[in-house]
């Protein structure tokens, strides 16, 4: 028993989406969250930086006693998870492989379409581990580089959203897929976008449930879980304050954000 927080983080606040699904499953966890804030986006840096980062991040949540530290960021998870475990001693969690075994899951003709940030969809890592799993798979990957800043600017549909998510979502056209992989912890606020821009039959896979769910494995097989009656807390450390941040923020926690710091880990 340990009522020590979870420790989440990504490249901005994207990862809120996991820290709302964390909260969810696990209410009486509390939770400390750092989004870099000021070196958003990690989707078109270099494997070197975003490693370097995520040392850097990981180094704080351990500094606040996190327990288990969970990479809310698809880029992180796929160019540093391996890193940062031989780093710390606690357990790290990434996004990649929940997200894979739920897509291996949802998928009947086993066609799945996997969309992220330029670094994720380079670094092969969704493809590699569907594969892995299963070699009869067919996966068809597509950066979608702009969908970053159309969520943080708050468009989330309207036309302009929409013709360049079919300029995205065309090569899944002929490919016959029947799951798609949000492979970026920004794109769940795109799913009614995507619902309506792709064939409705496709399964959109979000891996902030399925990491919830390991998270809660993983607490009760290490005996970690907390043992308090009361609910959790949520603190956000954030790199650089913004004007729009409490907007944002709250977009992706669908609820109020309190306990804000920011700190410059630079
Ligand atoms: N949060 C990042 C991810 O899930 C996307 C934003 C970025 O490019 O930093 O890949």
């Amino acid at each position: 028993m340990n009522t020590n927080p979870i420790g989440i983080f990504d490249s901005g606040l994207g990862g809120l989406t996991v820290a709302k699904a964390i909260q969810k499953l696990l209410p009486h966890e509390s939770v400390i969250y750092f989004g870099d804030t000021a070196r958003l986006p990690y989707g078109n840096k270099s494997p070197k930086i975003i490693k370097k980062y995520s040392l850097q991040i990981a180094d704080f949540l351990i500094s606040k006693g996190a327990k288990i530290i969970v990479i809310a960021c698809n880029t992180a998870s796929a160019l540093a998870l391996n890193e940062v475990q031989k780093h710390v001693r606690v357990p790290v969690v990434g996004v990649i492989d929940p997200g894979v075994k739920a897509a291996i899951h949802a998928t009947r003709n086993k066609h799945i379409g996997v969309i992220g940030t330029v670094a994720t969809i380079r670094s092969k890592e969704y493809e590699n581990r569907i594969k892995a799993t299963d070699h009869t798979m067919t996966v068809i990957s597509q950066p979608c580089p702009l969908f970053v800043p159309l969520v943080e600017e708050g468009w989330l549909d309207g036309s302009i959203t929409k013709a360049i998510a079919n300029i995205y979502l065309e090569p899944f056209k002929t490919e016959n897929i029947d799951t798609l992989v949000l492979g970026c912890t920004h794109y769940p606020l795109l799913k009614p976008l995507l619902i309506s821009q792709t064939n409705q039959k496709i399964v959109l896979v979000d891996s902030a449930e399925p990491v919830a769910e390991k998270i809660f494995g993983m607490l009760k097989t290490s005996k970690l879980q907390s043992n308090s009656h009361k609910n959790g807390t949520l603190s956000c450390y954030i790199s650089d304050f913004f004007s729009q941040f409490k907007t944002i923020a709250e977009r992706f926690l669908e609820g109020p954000i309190a306990d804000v710091t920011t700190l410059d880990l630079l």
